[in-house]
């Protein structure tokens, strides 16, 4: 029996990944320190499985507490999620981020070597991109380490650097990039979701806290990029197709690739005023929203050439706009306060 170990699997990717991994015959560990997280995740999990999941919650700092579970569990793979993600947030306290997503990693990694672990799916994101030449955007195109604008997206260079680096001096690790375009939704039962702290950075979790009258409206973020209707444009992804394509990426490491990278998008893109209105559909009633300033460091257009996870993985996202937006507005009406 395989035994994943999930970093950051009370978070938002990681509990729909420990579903759809559950569900897929893993048993799974969670490891997670729930400073961006609810522990009542586990119980929903639970509740959506009917099967329990081994918590622990640590912190990857603590080389210690780490190493203590590798030595309690037979773990055959891991998911590295944990990490510090807001973008603003990132340009505040630079050294904060840093130190938590790539001393963490380190730690991480180190245990993993200690213990002869080395099979990983690591969370990467599209913002190692920066802003592409042109879309859609292809594995291959180069990473903007001169250009990303924050710290956040920096430190998700930097660790698949380490990554690379990693695998070229021991070719027998097994390492899957995995670059996500804009995750979106929720898992169906409405059970669990997008729960971010505070007002969200993010447009999805607003413009779901403005449907549900917990925000008065949605500012649009500049109505004057190179685009249809002059709104960014992103590739919204659906949690539950994000978390299979893991399953995915698992059965690959399985097969001894050495280190692999894949885009999981869908390839379609979607502007801020089209997300607005599939929302509006959604919940059926009107998202107020205003034209405000840009923001720093946003990008006209980003979206994935999915075909290479979907030749190599045979990963292919299934849910559309649609569903994303019903099942984001599902979770947010069933839980107008998040985990509270
Ligand atoms: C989407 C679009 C905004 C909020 C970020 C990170 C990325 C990943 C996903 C972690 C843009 C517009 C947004 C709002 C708006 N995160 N917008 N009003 O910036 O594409 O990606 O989140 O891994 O790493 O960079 O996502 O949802 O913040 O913005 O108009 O209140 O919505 O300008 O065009 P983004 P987003």
């Amino acid at each position: 029996m395989s035994n994943i170990l999930v970093t950051g699997g009370c978070g938002f990717i990681g509990s729909h990944t420990t579903v759809s991994l559950l569900e897929a015959g893993y048993n799974v560990i969670v490891i997670d320190n729930l400073v961006n997280s609810s522990k009542k995740v586990l119980e929903r999990i639970e509740k959506i499985t009917k099967k329990n999941v081994k918590f622990y919650q640590e912190d990857l700092l603590d080389g210690k507490a780490l190493n203590d579970i590798y030595e309690k569990e037979e773990i055959t793979s891991v998911i590295h999620f944990a990490a510090l993600k807001a973008v603003s947030e990132s340009c505040e306290i630079p050294l904060v981020y840093f130190n938590n997503n790539i001393t963490g990693t380190i730690n991480l990694l180190k245990t993993m070597e200690r213990n002869n672990v080395k099979s990983l799916v690591f969370s990467s994101s599209a913002t190692v991109y920066g802003k592409p030449a042109t879309v859609p955007i292809s594995e291959d195109f180069p990473i903007a380490a001169l250009t990303v604008s924050n710290p956040y997206g920096r430190t998700k260079i930097m660790i698949e650097d380490m990554l690379r680096d990693i695998y070229k001096a021991d070719s027998t690790w097994n390492i899957a990039l995995l670059r996500y375009f804009n995750p979106i939704g929720a898992h169906e039962s409405g059970e669990i979701g997008e729960n971010p702290n505070g007002i969200p950075n993010n447009l999805l979790p607003y413009v779901a806290k403005v449907a549900v009258g917990e925000l008065e409206c949605v500012n649009v973020y500049g109505d004057d990029y190179d685009t249809p209707d002059g709104t960014g444009v992103r590739d919204y992804i659906h949690v539950v197709d994000l978390a299979e394509g893991h399953i995915k990426a698992l059965e690959k490491l399985k097969t001894n690739p050495g280190l692999v990278t894949y885009n999981l998008g869908t390839g379609t893109g979607y502007s801020v005023l089209e997300i607005i209105k599939n929302f509006e559909k959604a919940c059926g009633k009107k998202i107020p929203y205003k034209i405000a300033e840009r923001r720093k460091g946003d990008i006209d257009t980003c979206y994935a050439n999915p075909e290479k996870a979907r030749l190599e993985l045979g990963f292919e996202a299934k849910r559309g706009i649609d569903k994303m937006c019903e099942d984001a507005w599902r979770w947010q009406s069933k839980n107008p306060k998040g985990y509270c």
